[in-house]
């Protein structure tokens, strides 16, 4: 791929204050792994046998499996604390993959540029999240692997993108922002989630919104000036990356559900299940829309995928 994008200087008044207010807003609103969650309060005791753990049918296909539901309810509960530690688990790969990106996006920009400040800012909170997620981790005594071979080679490409194409990679920063957004929302908006994963979810949304508000300004910025040429090179890894990203949290890679005696036939249908479809396309629906708006789809595409109405 041959992408040739804007300088890193050239951005609009209108972008670039933004960018400040961001800053501004991650010193006057802002959470510590290690000061503002109870991990030793008696209600965020992680018990795998408590049903609080149990797959929820509003982001989980896993949850209306009929071999799921034949589990016994101690069993449900740990499969359901598996789930979310590999969840968290794929969250700090992604975490780690993004904050590399961002090193080297902010590598590049030249000295008195606003973006470094607000880089540095979303790079200490990514740190600060990462270690919430391995707090829980640890505390739910699985070891989950995290994702597939097949994306940890894409989170690799992931972190050369930050310093090679901006544009390219925050569009794929921001497809895995809202899918993990999506999830937490889904958790914060439950009243039977646990609450030591209700806690690091509210935490973690409210500061991604910022995150999600500097990819989403940056893609408005920048795309209406890139050259037909790169529009159609966005055009084309657009969607590819939606698609991908859409999938890569509710994979079953096998590996943390072996224990547990899941079948690969059931494995298979809760992947080809329309409802976990139909929750995939939810998940990438915002970044989707921005992508229309800014006119990256190309809907004559038969693998237009999870951004095709
Ligand atoms: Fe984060
Ligand atoms: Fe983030």
């Amino acid at each position: 791929m041959v992408m040739k994008m804007l300088p890193l200087g050239e951005h609009s008044d209108s972008f670039l204050q933004l960018v400040e207010r961001l800053s501004m807003a991650s010193t006057r609103r802002r959470w510590e792994a290690y000061r503002d969650v109870g991990w030793d309060d008696r209600e965020n005791e992680v018990h795998r046998d408590d049903p609080r753990w149990e797959a929820q049918e509003s982001w989980d296909p896993l949850a209306t499996s009929p071999w799921y539901r034949d589990q016994s309810p101690e069993t449900r509960s740990a499969i359901g604390l598996c789930r979310h530690a590999r969840l968290l688990k794929v969250g700090i790969q992604f975490e780690a993959a993004l904050s590399q990106g961002l090193l080297g996006f902010a590598g590049r920009l030249p000295n008195r540029h606003p973006m470094f400040r607000y880089v540095y800012h979303e790079l200490a909170e990514e740190a600060q999240h990462s270690m919430m997620f391995q707090e829980v981790i640890d505390r739910s005594g699985f070891d989950p692997p995290g994702c597939s071979t097949e994306y940890a080679e894409l989170f690799r490409q992931l972190v050369d993108l930050g310093e090679d194409l901006p544009a390219l990679f925050f569009l794929a920063v921001l497809s895995g922002e809202e899918s993990f957004d999506f999830i937490q929302r889904k958790l914060c908006a439950s009243s039977s989630t646990h609450p030591l994963i209700a806690r690091v979810s509210r935490i973690h949304v409210i500061e991604e919104a910022r995150h999600v508000s500097f990819a989403q300004a940056y893609l408005r910025d920048v795309v209406p000036r890139m050259s037909r040429r790169e529009i159609r090179e966005l055009r084309h890894y657009g969607p590819v990356i939606l698609d991908l990203t859409a999938s890569h949290l509710f994979e079953f890679t096998g590996a943390p559900l072996v224990g547990f005696g899941m079948p690969d036939d059931v494995r298979q249908a809760i992947a080809d299940d329309p409802r976990g479809r139909t929750i995939r396309r939810a998940s990438m629906a915002r970044v989707a829309r921005l992508c229309d708006e800014l006119g990256l789809i190309d809907r004559r595409r038969p693998d237009a995928g999870v951004t095709a109405d």
